[in-house]
Order: structure tokens, then sequence, then C-alpha cells
């Protein structure tokens, strides 16, 4: 583990633990406050988050970006990042030692950042974090404390895109984040 960004960023800067750095363009690293109260966490890059080297900047990144913006949550105030840092091929999930190789990145940013809350968007991100017994359909939208750290389950933005009905469930979630985030002030 490394005690500063420098270090840790130059450390994933070539790297080839696990079979996605063969078809990637970008490594995406993560974006936002290095200093956020409130982290948020995805599956992996799709197409665009892949060209461009930034989490969330797709289709599901920018109904996300209007959720934020509903409620009051800016991007800014925020740190945004992945389980696997490299595109899965066709937005497969990533397969568990893709997920293992890389965790420890994901490890070392949350060291970093020292979040108080930690949102799981959708199921990979809640089973590598919290673990395989947890279900997406059963765990969002309930907090789950875990040494001092906040967890809130919810829907990944893309099902939103699949589901109309998610919608509403994923504003009241992020609702509560909003909400316990404006208590730790
Ligand atoms: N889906 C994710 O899980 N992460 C991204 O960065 C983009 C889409």
């Amino acid at each position: 583990m490394y005690d500063n960004w420098e270090e840790l960023e130059q450390s994933i800067m070539d790297c080839r633990k696990c079979k996605l750095c063969q078809n990637r363009i970008n490594i995406v690293f993560g974006v936002g406050n290095k200093e956020a109260k409130v982290m948020m966490i995805g599956e992996g890059p799709g197409a665009d988050e892949d060209r461009q080297g930034i989490p969330f900047v797709g289709k599901a990144g920018q109904l996300m970006n209007k959720a934020f913006s509903g409620l009051g949550l800016k991007r800014e105030e925020l740190y945004i990042a992945n389980i696997v840092k490299c595109r899965p091929p066709s937005n497969r999930v990533p397969e568990a030692e893709e997920a293992e190789a890389c965790l420890n990145y994901l490890r070392n940013q949350v060291i970093l950042v020292k979040p108080k809350i930690i949102v799981l968007l959708g199921s990979t991100a809640l089973k590598n974090i919290l673990g395989k017994e947890y279900g997406i359909t059963s765990a969002r939208g309930r907090w789950i404390e875990k040494k001092e750290i906040w967890y809130m389950p919810t829907w990944h933005p893309a099902a939103l895109l699949r589901d109309e009905n998610k919608k509403i469930e994923f504003w009241n979630d992020l609702k509560q984040v909003r909400e316990k985030m404006n208590q730790e002030n």
C-alpha cells in the first residue's frame, strides 16, 4: 500500500496484473475529490470511459450526473472509481481473478480518500466490497456499517437505462446518502 497518490498512480501506470490490460486504451483510475466524504464505486469502464480515461462519462454516467444535480450533489465533492480499472470486453462482468488483481488499487484509494460513506453501484461492487453473500435486490437502500464506513448499496446506473422503475429507488437511495453526508458536516 502507498501512503500518497503519486506513488499509487505511478504503480498502476503500466499494470499487467490481468488480461484486461490487453485491449485497454486507457486505465480508468478514478476521479474527483481526494478528500471526499462520499466515494462511489462502479463495476468497470465501458467504451466511453476507456476512450477518455474517466469513470462514468458514458450514458449511465450522464444519468447518474442528472440524479446528482437534482439532489444537489456535485461530482466535484465525490470520488468515483470502479472495481476494475480496465474495460472488460463487450462490457461483460469482470471475472473473479480480474477483480482480485485490481482490488488492492481500490483499497489503497479508499485508504487515501478516507470516505465516511461508500455508495456501491450494483451487484459487482457490492459483492466484491462487502462479500458474495450479499444480493443487490435485497441489500439496496439499506445502510451497512463496517469499520466506521457507511455503505449504501444501490442499482448500477446502467440498470436504470434498462428499467425505468429502478430510477425512483436509485433516487431515494442517493437522497439517503445526501442526508447522511449533511449530518456528517
Ligand atoms: N459503468 C461502470 O461501472 N463504471 C464506469 O465507469 C462506467 C460504466
